[in-house]
């Protein structure tokens, strides 16, 4: 190490001779070849990826969990997650590097690996469990809880105790999910504000026109659906009667926070309208910040994909290190999905024309006309 009267110099600021000498991979005396060492080298720099990436989610959310948000602290959160979605959207060509690694050339090392497996990636166990990803979404993968599997190794080695560690901390912590619940249940509907007395009135008559905007916006859509002869008119109803009921139960949802607080169906009610009404100068943030929540998501899911895909490719439908399907398994948790609200409001927003009439839209900054003006 430095002392503190040398100059600065590039090697020991990035701690390169450390960082370049952690590449022997097992203790087994030896030389990984060119292809081990790019195995290596590849896994890693995804690690030190993930590093920066949990850092700026927190970030991202503890600026959200602010009790009041200012305006202006959400472009910040914004640029944190953007710069989470352009690392994962980087990342996706570090897949075509791993490619460059044949079947042949993974197979005359991969077995001294077992059981070793990305399986055990404590940092992207880390980065979900920061998202709030629902661990019962892992189950439904079907090979066991990854959390745990880590747990269990825990006393092996003091790797394992540093991943079991950092998985206990980061699900003290809130989630970015939770804190984007917070924040859009605050969100003024129409003008009104939870602490309103008259806010559970605003949010009713809310759902109700919008329920009903729906439903005539349907009767055209049937019209349409059945004048095509695709499906009968009937059956175009039908259909859209259960997305009505959806939307109702989506809209209506019971609570999940247990203190009295309309939570869910407020939560919904603010996705729907930053959505509908997304043109509304003081909706240009929200919209903007949910936005990069699903282009995070989305590119997520996108890293996942071609991860799935790369493996495909090097080991066929082959047993995985880590024991599990491989592929089969994979493809089950490009099912996952955080931000699920964000998904279903897009199921059900109307055309701009069919939406209901916003009376008071000049509490947003927004002027229909010059003449409302003066
Ligand atoms: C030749 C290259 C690779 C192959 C054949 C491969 C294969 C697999 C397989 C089969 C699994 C499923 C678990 C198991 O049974 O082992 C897995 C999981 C995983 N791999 Fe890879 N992998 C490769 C490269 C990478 C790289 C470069 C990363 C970068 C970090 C990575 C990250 C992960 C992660 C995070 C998981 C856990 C996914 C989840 O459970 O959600 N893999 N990999």
């Amino acid at each position: 190490m430095p002392t503190s009267k040398q100059k600065p110099t590039y090697w020991d600021y990035l701690g390169l001779e450390q960082l370049l000498s952690l590449q022997d991979g097992l203790p087994d005396g030896e030389e990984p070849s060119a292809d081990e060492l790019h195995f290596i080298i590849v896994h890693q720099v995804f690690e030190l990826w993930f590093k920066l990436v949990l850092r700026e989610v927190r970030l991202a959310r503890d600026a959200v969990s602010a009790e009041l948000v200012q305006e202006e602290s959400v472009p910040l959160v914004v640029r944190h997650l953007q710069r989470v979605a352009k690392i994962f959207e980087h990342s996706m060509s570090q897949w075509a590097v791993m490619e460059t690694l044949t079947p042949q050339d993974f197979l005359a090392f991969r077995d001294k690996l077992v059981p070793a497996s990305g399986f055990q990636s404590y940092q992207l166990r880390e980065l979900e469990i920061l998202l709030g990803l629902d661990p019962a979404q892992r189950e439904s993968s079907g090979f066991g809880d990854p959390v745990r599997a880590i747990y269990e190794l825990a006393d092996d080695s003091s790797g394992g105790k540093v991943a079991m560690q950092s998985l206990q901390a980061a699900m003290k912590e809130s989630s970015l999910a939770d804190a984007l619940n917070e924040w859009l249940y605050r969100t003024p509907i129409r003008a009104s504000v939870p602490r309103d007395p008259g806010d559970p009135e605003v949010i009713e008559s809310f759902i109700e026109e919008y329920l009903a905007a729906q439903s005539a916006h349907h009767e055209s859509q049937a019209r349409i659906y059945g004048s095509q002869g695709t499906v009968t008119a009937e059956e175009a109803t039908q259909r859209l009667r259960k997305s009505l009921d959806e939307t109702q139960a989506f809209l209506r949802a019971t609570d999940i926070a247990g203190d009295g607080r309309q939570v869910r169906s407020r939560v919904r009610c603010a996705l729907l309208f930053i959505e509908s009404y997304r043109e509304l100068p003081l909706l240009a943030w929200p919209r903007t910040l949910i936005d990069a929540i699903v282009d995070l998501e989305e590119l997520m899911v996108l890293f996942r994909t071609r991860h799935v895909r790369m493996v495909e490719r090097v080991i066929g439908r082959r047993m995985g290190t880590g024991g599990s399907s491989g592929v089969d398994y994979l493809e089950g948790t490009l099912k996952y999905r955080i931000f699920t609200d964000l998904w279903t409001v897009r199921t059900i927003l109307l055309p701009r024309k069919a939406l209901p009439e916003l009376s008071n839209s000049e509490f947003y900054g927004f002027h229909a006309s010059k003449e409302s003006d003066a």
